[in-house]
């Protein structure tokens, strides 16, 4: 099969182009698989791998990077080219970001080209571009767009938001923010940011429960696949009426308020304040009165008293002292979600030999065209 993105090979973002769907799926399943079975974990009853309901347009969220196309070349706004710093892909053939980010993208880079903006350059330190972050919720259409530029940058840009606001998109256009970010990591972080339009936050609506996205929140970037992932793990943890939860690495609390129809209590447990604050509106936002939310490491956490417990772990899985905790609760039903097949082997080897067997494995595709996936699992005490 031949690629059906013509950037592809050149341009960063994807693993799978030259492959069907189906096949990629396969390819996920067995290296997920032989990673598991390689750390020695197997006997569970294997649900198989749910697709992705959208493959095409999926991503709510892009951070896309200032550069030039080739060096030396005009100004160029996308995604960076693979193994390149500064080379960039404007991904107007992509076929996993939104038709509106496209519009957004093209505009953003007519207006500084034509305003003569530059971009940053980390080792010879000029220019003042640094990230065009978009963020849109799938079943509201609110459409936020952050700039991320260096401290110096001094220019006016009430006719940048306003010719964003102008763009005719099928979402709408709810935020636009500039934020400054002096650090020298090329991450996107806040000094300082700055509304421009409309308000500094966006609405994301999954099932009935309502949620509020802030410029730095986490929030899945793949929201039609991450309903399939919050109702595999609430079928997973089975009956909770009544029930205490922990939601442990809860984020914004965005499964905490999923598990609080159906729970009596849900603690969920964050390390960034920001998600904390988060959650707690959106919990107040719902209306959801059983649902609380401490901010701290999980593995200085007191983790004992709870009937269940949910943990969704960045990629690095487990740290020893968290691990020790979440075996000393001695929850008798634990449903990992793991982003790492890697970690999560690892983990599972652990917990299984502490008296837990993994019963059930599914694994939900939120990534289509990366190598990424994800795992939901079911442990029981024994
Ligand atoms: C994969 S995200 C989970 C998000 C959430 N479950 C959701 O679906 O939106 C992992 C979360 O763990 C948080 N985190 C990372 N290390 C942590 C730690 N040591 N203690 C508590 N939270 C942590 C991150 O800030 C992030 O929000």
């Amino acid at each position: 099969m031949t690629s059906i993105c013509p950037d592809f090979g050149i341009c960063g973002g994807c693993t799978h182009q030259d492959i069907s769907y189906e096949d990629e799926l396969s390819l996920k399943e067995q290296a997920a698989f032989g990673l598991l079975t390689e750390a020695g974990v197997y006997g569970f009853l294997y649900l198989g791998i749910a697709g992705s309901p959208v493959t095409v347009g999926y991503k709510n969220k892009m951070e896309f990077a200032f550069g030039d196309g080739v060096k030396g070349g005009p100004l160029e706004v996308g995604i960076r080219k693979k193994g390149r710093y500064y080379e960039i892909v404007t991904p107007i053939n992509c076929n996993i970001i939104d038709e509106d980010y496209k519009k957004i993208l093209l505009f953003t880079l007519s207006f500084f080209r034509e305003t003569g903006g530059s971009f940053y350059h980390k080792a010879a330190k000029t220019g003042t571009l640094r990230h065009l972050v978009v963020r849109k919720g799938v079943f509201t259409g609110e459409i936020m767009v952050n700039l991320v530029t260096t401290p110096s940058f001094a220019a006016d840009l009430r006719a940048f938001a306003g010719g964003l606001a102008g763009l005719e998109l099928d979402g709408g256009l709810s935020s636009v923010l500039h934020t400054t970010n002096a650090s020298v990591a090329d991450v996107v972080k806040s000094d300082m940011t700055a509304l421009l339009y409309g308000r500094d936050f966006i609405y994301e609506r999954l099932n009935r429960l309502r949620f509020k996205i802030t410029p730095f929140s986490f929030f899945q970037t793949n929201s039609q696949a991450a309903l399939v992932l919050y109702e595999t793990a609430l079928e997973f943890l089975g009956d909770i009426t009544g029930a205490k939860v922990l939601d442990l690495y809860c984020g914004t609390g965005t499964i905490s308020l999923f598990l609080s129809e159906r729970a009596r209590l849900v603690t969920g447990v964050e390390i960034v304040p920001e998600a904390v604050a988060a959650a707690r509106e959106n919990a107040a936002l719902n209306n959801i009165e059983n649902c609380e939310f401490i901010c701290g490491d999980v593995s200085d956490m007191p983790t004992d008293g709870a009937d269940a417990i949910i943990l969704d772990p960045p990629r690095e899985g487990l740290r020893p002292k968290a691990m020790a905790g979440l075996i000393k609760a001695a929850a008798g039903t634990i449903v990992y979600i793991s982003c790492n097949p890697k970690t999560l082997a690892r983990d599972l080897t652990e917990l299984t030999q502490a008296g837990y067997v993994a019963e059930k494995l599914k694994l939900v595709d939120m990534f289509p065209r990366t190598a990424h996936v994800e795992a939901v699992v079911l442990l029981r005490r024994l």
